[in-house]
């Protein structure tokens, strides 16, 4: 049954109609939209815009749907959309008095609630999970806060920190995009119910109380923004897209650290596979799909943007074709969440090989300068005569760490035994104690800032 077949003659085509129809992928919404009628009815009935007891029928029924629903007796077919779906099943339950449920709505105030209800509850359990990922990442850090690695620019070893102060650098990273989701629920949090089709209704309601019902912060303050608005979308989105980024990122350095020629990372069995034809082969493909699947939910951001860029005010159909962005946004996050958070929880570390690669590449050359700069020298020419220091050790085949007092010496007065631990690896990381360094105490305390952080989110 339709719920517009009144000025019509004829049946829709069923090509048209499968083109129209959005109740194969808007059925996710189910949830939402039954929670947002039973407010919506509950709301009728305290303004005396239905009957008491007909808002109680009504109300009952739609819980029950909900049961049926989520218990798997009712499925979600057979109609245009959800919003069609759950009335046409309201009415078949409750007679003449379903119908007055859509009394002061439309679909697209309507929708514009679901929408956001979802995109609420998305965004929670998301939060949720980056939770836990940002405390896998901490623990992990801090059983890793002793093993020394090169920290790169431009890909080439450039410093040592350790592999907790790596791992810190992507909790961070986590834990901004938990609060940026955070920032993003105020303004998901409002409440478009009551904006009708376009320019609100006639009748007396309160959309105060629908929003207190259903949790809102607030009520949206123009109708024609209320249906039109896909800003909280976008906004969603474009965090989603944020935080599969960091993802990628950290994936695409897992992903080369457990090949060969790095070795940092062992692939646990659990989340490796193998080839079908090279017997020897353990795979990062679970890292790889992490770090691929960035590519679906930027695309998610991009085809919202891309629809909203031209519509007037105020509902246009074209909104319908948020959902599936939406959806699929959710849905993938929420996977690759899960599984990376598990995947940080079992990863190994070789490290032996970490620790032997940070002094690699001259990466305490820094420490070199700094030693000469502390002595009073101008940094500058501290750099100088370290990059020749470094020039020599290259024709002459030997490491800073190789190199004796008395060949220091010869490129400086100021020299002494001091350097010979300076410029070790394990010296250069315990001196970074500035706030942001790798010192094992400075870590611990960030390790400490992530865990208060976290605990903000809830
Ligand atoms: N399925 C529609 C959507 O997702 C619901 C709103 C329909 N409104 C309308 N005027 N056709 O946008």
């Amino acid at each position: 049954m339709k719920l517009w077949s009144g000025r019509f003659t004829q049946q829709l085509d069923s090509l048209a109609e499968e083109f129209n129809d959005s109740l194969p992928f808007d059925r996710a919404m189910y949830r939402q939209d039954i929670t947002g009628s039973i407010a919506h009815c509950t709301m009728l009935g305290e303004c005396g815009i239905i009957d008491g007891a007909e808002a109680q029928t009504i109300t009952t029924a739609l819980k029950q749907i909900l049961a049926d629903i989520d218990c798997g007796k009712l499925d979600a077919v057979g109609a245009e959309d959800i919003h069609s779906f759950v009335e046409n099943e309201l009415v078949s339950r409750v007679g003449d008095v379903g119908k007055k449920l859509h009394t002061a709505r439309s679909r697209n105030d309507q929708v514009a609630t679901d929408t956001r209800l979802y995109v609420r509850d998305a965004i929670d359990e998301t939060i949720a999970l980056l939770r836990s990922l940002v405390t896998a990442l901490a623990d992990k850090a801090e059983s890793e806060s002793a093993t020394a690695m090169p920290a790169y620019t431009h890909m080439q070893k450039a410093q040592p920190t350790t592999l907790g102060h790596y791992l810190c650098a992507y909790a961070f990273m986590f834990a901004r995009d938990a609060e940026r989701l955070r920032d993003c629920r105020k303004r998901v949090n409002v409440l478009p119910l009551g904006s009708g089709a376009c320019a609100s209704t006639t009748f007396p309601i309160d959309r105060e109380l629908t929003a207190k019902l259903l949790g809102f912060d607030g009520v949206t303050q123009n109708s024609l923004d209320g249906v039109s608005d896909r800003d909280f979308v976008i906004e969603y989105l474009s965090c989603a897209a944020q935080i599969m980024l960091h993802l990628s990122r950290i994936n695409e350095e897992f992903v080369y650290w457990s090949g060969e020629e790095f070795g940092y990372l062992i692939l646990p069995d659990e989340y490796s596979t193998g080839s079908s034809i090279m017997p020897q082969k353990k795979n990062p493909d679970v890292n790889e799909l992490l770090r691929g699947k960035c590519g679906r939910i930027l695309g998610d951001l991009t085809s919202v943007l891309a629809l909203m860029k031209g519509l007037p005010l105020a509902y246009n159909k074209d909104m319908q074709e948020d959902k599936e962005p939406i959806f699929d946004a959710h849905k993938t996050l929420s996977l690759c969440l899960r599984i990376f958070s598990a995947f940080v929880q079992k990863a190994e570390f070789d490290r032996n090989k970490l620790n032997a690669a940070a002094a690699g590449g001259y990466s305490c050359a820094t420490e070199c300068a700094d030693y000469l700069a502390s002595k009073g020298l101008p940094f500058r020419t501290a750099h100088e005569i370290t990059g020749k220091i470094v020039l020599w050790c290259i024709q002459n085949g030997k490491t800073l760490q190789e190199m004796t007092v008395a060949e220091y010496k010869t490129f400086s007065d100021l020299f002494d035994d001091g350097i010979l631990t300076a410029v070790l690896p394990q010296s250069a990381i315990a001196r970074r104690k500035t706030i942001g360094g790798c010192a094992p105490d400075e870590l611990k305390r960030q390790i400490s800032v992530l865990r208060a952080a976290v605990e903000k989110t809830k």
